[in-house]
C-alpha cells in the first residue's frame, strides 16, 4: 500500500453517530474496568493486538507497553511471502517462530500476515506466471500454515486483492492472473493445513459502504453459498482525519454474512480528531457482536510505517497519548461477545433444525470439480440429500494412480490414496432433503474425475 491511501478517507464522521455513540457509552454498565487495552478489551471476550517488528523485542520500552498493553501481536513483515520463502522451496521462519514465541510467553494470541499479497512478493515469485506460480503460490500456503499450524488465531489469507476506485473488481497482479480463482484455492488450501485457525480475507479503504467493499463483499457473500472456507473479514483502517458514517454499519453487513470482523491495521492521522477516531472506530467494534478484536499497527508513533502521522496510541517515549484513554473507555464502554469461542467453520452447512434430524437410509449424491496446475489440485465435492434426508453420509472417491490426499477440510478422509472414503463431520452430517454440503481436499498428483459414490445413514 501506498503512503496516499491514508488520506482517501473522506466522509466525515457523522455528528448524529457520534452522539449516538456517546450515548451508548453513558447508557452501558461498567461491570468492571480494565486498566489496560488488553485487560478491557478480554473483559468483552475480544482481543486488542499490535503489529511487531521483532527486531525491537530487545528495546525494554517497546515490550514493557506491548506486555502490558497487548493479548494479540502480528507480525509487521516477518510472516510475509518475502521473509518466509526467499528462495523457492527454501523457508526461513525465524522471526514468526520468534514472535509466535513471545505470544506464548506472555498470553497473546497471533494473527497470521499475510499468505499471499501481490506486494513482498520474492523476486523469483515476482517472475513467474500460469501454472507455475499457481503451483507456487498454494505451495507456499500449504507450507506456511503447516509450520504454523495450533499456533495462529487467524490468518489473512490473501491481502488486498480488490482494485481501488469504482470498479469493485479485482486488482491486476500475476496471483490474479493465475485466475479468478486464485482467492478461493487459497483459502482451500489453508483450511487444509491449519483446519484450527479462523481464515481472513484483509483489505484497505473498506472504511464504509462503497464500490470497493460492495465488491469484497459480494465474494464473501459468493463463497459463504458455496462453501468456500472463510470465515472472517479484516479492515485495515488506515485512517485520515474524518471516519466514514456509516463504518460500523459496513462491519455489521459483513457480520450478517456469517463471517468474523476484525480491524486488523489502525492507525489515524494525527490531529484535534485523532482521539475522537480513535474512539469512534473501537465503539464500532464493539457495537457488532461477531466483530471480535482490534490490531493497532504499531505500538510507539515512531515505531509506525506512517512516520511523521504519529499514528498511533502512545508517543515516542512510551507514553499514553489521548487516543489511548479514548479507546480504553470505549472498550470498557462496550458490550460483550455473547459467545466468543463456539462458532463452527462453516455455519452455513448447519442443518435449519439440529434437535430433529430427518430420517435417513434414502440416500445422497455426491458431484467433485477440481481446481488443478501442474502436480496439484484442490478438489471440492459437493453432497446432496436425497428425499429422506441424511443423519451422515459418507462419500468415497477414486484417485488416479500415483495421486494422493495431503488435506481435507469438513470431511475426514479414510486413506490418501486409491478410493478414499471422506465421512461427514459434527456439523454438516445432519441434511434435509435435498440440502447440499461441501467438502473438499487438496492432493499431489491429478485431479479425480469419476463421479464419486454417495451412502447416507
Ligand atoms: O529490512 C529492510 C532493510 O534491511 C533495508 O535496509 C531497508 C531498505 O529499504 O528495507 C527494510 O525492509 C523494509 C521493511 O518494511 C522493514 O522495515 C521494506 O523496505 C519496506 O518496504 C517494508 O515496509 C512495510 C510495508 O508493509 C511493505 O509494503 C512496512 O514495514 C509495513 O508496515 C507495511 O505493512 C502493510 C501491511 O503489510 C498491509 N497493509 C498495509 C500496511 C502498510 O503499508
Amino acid at each position: 500500500m501506498r503512503r496516499k491511501r491514508v488520506l482517501l478517507t473522506t466522509v466525515t464522521l457523522a455528528v448524529t453517530g457520534a452522539l449516538t455513540a456517546g450515548v451508548l457509552v453513558t447508557m452501558a454498565p461498567a461491570a468492571s474496568a480494565g486498566t489496560t487495552l488488553r485487560a478491557a478489551a478480554a473483559e468483552k471476550g475480544r482481543y486488542f493486538g499490535a503489529a511487531v517488528a521483532t527486531g525491537k523485542l530487545s528495546n525494554s520500552t517497546y515490550t514493557t507497553i506491548l506486555n502490558r498493553e497487548f493479548n494479540s501481536v502480528v507480525a509487521e513483515n516477518e510472516m510475509k511471502w518475502d521473509a518466509t520463502e526467499p528462495q523457492q522451496g527454501v523457508f526461513n521462519y525465524s522471526g514468526g517462530d520468534r514472535l509466535v514465541s513471545h505470544a506464548r510467553a506472555n498470553g497473546m494470541s497471533v494473527r497470521g500476515h499475510a499468505l499471499l499479497w501481490h506486494q513482498q512478493e520474492p523476486g523469483w515469485a515476482q517472475n513467474m506466471s500460469g501454472s507455475a506460480l499457481r503451483s507456487a503460490m498454494i505451495n507456499h500456503v500449504t507450507q506456511v500454515a503447516t509450520h504454523f499450524k495450533g499456533q495462529i488465531y487467524a490468518w489473512d489469507v490473501v491481502n488486498e486483492a480488490f482494485a481501488d476506485g469504482g470498479s469493485g473488481g479485482r486488482r491486476d497482479s500475476n496471483l490474479q492472473r493465475t485466475g479468478n480463482d486464485w482467492i478461493e484455492a487459497a483459502f482451500r488450501a489453508a483450511r487444509a493445513a491449519d483446519p484450527g485457525a479462523k481464515l481472513c480475507y484483509n483489505d484497505y479503504n473498506t472504511d464504509g459502504v462503497n464500490a470497493k467493499s460492495t465488491g469484497i463483499y459480494n465474494m464473501v457473500r459468493d463463497f459463504k453459498s458455496r462453501g468456500v472456507p472463510i470465515d472472517c473479514v479484516g479492515f485495515q483502517s488506515h485512517l485520515g482525519t474524518t471516519l466514514a458514517s456509516d463504518y460500523q454499519a459496513n462491519l455489521q453487513r459483513f457480520a450478517d454474512l456469517g463471517v468474523d470482523v476484525q480491524i486488523t491495521e489502525l492507525d489515524v492521522m494525527t490531529g484535534g480528531n485523532q482521539a475522537n477516531i480513535f474512539g469512534a472506530v473501537t465503539r464500532a467494534c464493539m457495537n457488532v457482536s461477531r466483530c471480535t478484536g482490534i490490531t493497532v499497527w504499531g505500538v510507539r508513533d515512531c515505531d509506525s510505517w506512517r512516520g511523521s502521522d504519529n499514528a498511533l496510541l502512545f508517543d515516542c517515549n512510551g507514553n499514553k497519548k489521548p487516543a489511548y484513554d479514548s479507546v480504553l473507555n470505549a472498550l470498557n464502554a462496550g458490550t460483550g461477545i455473547p459467545n466468543p469461542t463456539t462458532t463452527p467453520p462453516n455455519p452455513t452447512t448447519t442443518p435449519p433444525n439440529p434437535t430433529t434430524p430427518p430420517p435417513g437410509g434414502a440416500g445422497c449424491s455426491a458431484t467433485v470439480s477440481a481446481n488443478s496446475w501442474t502436480g496439484g489440485f484442490v478438489a471440492t465435492v459437493k453432497v446432496t440429500a436425497g428425499s429422506g434426508g441424511t443423519r451422515g453420509w459418507s462419500v468415497s472417491v477414486t484417485l488416479p494412480g500415483g495421486t494422493s490426499v495431503t488435506g481435507t477440510w469438513s470431511a475426514t478422509a479414510s486413506g490418501s490414496s486409491g478410493t478414499v472414503r471422506f465421512a461427514n463431520v459434527d456439523y454438516n452430517g445432519q441434511l434435509a432433503a435435498g440440502q447440499v454440503t461441501e467438502f473438499g481436499f487438496q492432493g499431489n498428483g491429478t485431479a479425480p474425475t469419476q463421479t464419486p459414490t454417495c451412502t447416507a445413514s
